[in-house]
């Protein structure tokens, strides 16, 4: 549990998108991480986190793909509904997978009710800016609610051919914050903004009234998000400069399964308190 020092929202039993809004307000900043399974969420949950991201990074941290576009609606679904089993306070967001909304706003709708109905999450969060508008519209005339998603967008890498720091230059800047005006205009609760110069994402946060999310955005946002296999160290190949390691629980594993195969073999394991 969050101590009510660390947390004015601490007593907060469901966090909602109206609660996001009020820490922004308040100036209290947003933690968030990504979860894929009911295991892992029950415990970011108890440990007070505020907003679960099932994030269209399962495609590489559970699946093994090289990129987020593999990934399925209905895997997204499985894993949205595996966390939302286990969530009592978190604000749950499930990321909307890779061909399911850009294009045709018919079939985006649809998409976004089978989350929300399906796995019972609270939000969905899809890539993009005003090329999305009429999916962004639709799904929201539903009631949904929409996080977007700006800056290094993973399921456009094909497009950009590298994963360096995006809107360095003006244009692609000024894009940028063009694109933010319209997704808070258009109604969405909040924006994460990926890997983006810190003063940029200051001055988005400054001038947008709803939430702003960061990763690899500098401090001046009004939360974080990383990837939960990426701070506890599970995954080992993935360093990019704004990535904190909270732990290295491969090495963890790794030891305790080396200790676990040792014990099996010399039939130390099971000794007479382990059998019946
Ligand atoms: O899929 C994901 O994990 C994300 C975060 C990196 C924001 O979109």
């Amino acid at each position: 549990m969050i101590q009510p020092g660390i947390s004015k929202f601490a007593n907060v039993t469901k966090v909602t998108t109206h609660v996001l809004q009020e820490m922004k307000l308040k100036n209290e900043k947003i933690a968030m991480l990504t979860a894929y399974d009911y295991s892992m969420a029950r415990l970011l949950d108890k440990a007070g986190i505020d907003v679960i991201l099932v994030g269209d990074s399962a495609s590489n941290v559970m699946a093994g793909h090289s990129s987020t576009l593999p990934i399925t609606l209905n895997e997204m679904i499985y894993h949205a509904s595996s966390v939302v089993r286990a969530v009592k306070r978190a604000l749950v967001i499930t990321d909307m997978p890779f061909g399911t909304y850009q294009g045709n706003s018919k079939e985006a709708l649809s998409s976004a009710i089978r989350i929300m109905k399906e796995s019972g999450a609270d939000a969905v969060k899809l890539e993009g800016g005003r090329e999305i508008l009429e999916s962004v519209d639709r799904i929201l005339s539903a009631g949904i609610p929409i996080m977007g998603h700006l800056g290094l967008t993973p399921q456009s890498i094909h497009k950009f051919g590298t994963y360096v720091v995006r809107a360095t230059e003006e244009k692609e800047a000024q894009k940028l914050i063009d694109d933010a005006h319209i997704l808070e205009e258009a109604g969405c609760f909040g924006i994460v903004l990926e890997k983006i110069p810190a003063k940029l994402a200051a001055r988005v946060t400054a001038e947008i009234k709803i939430p702003i999310i960061g990763i690899g955005a500098g401090p001046d946002v009004d939360g974080q998000v990383l990837v939960l296999h990426d701070m506890l160290g599970i995954t080992q190949e993935f360093s990019p400069r704004f990535l904190r390691r909270y732990h290295n629980l491969s090495e963890e594993i790794q030891g305790s399964v080396t200790a676990y195969i040792k014990d099996v073999k010399s039939v130390d394991f099971p000794n007479e308190r382990e059998q019946y």
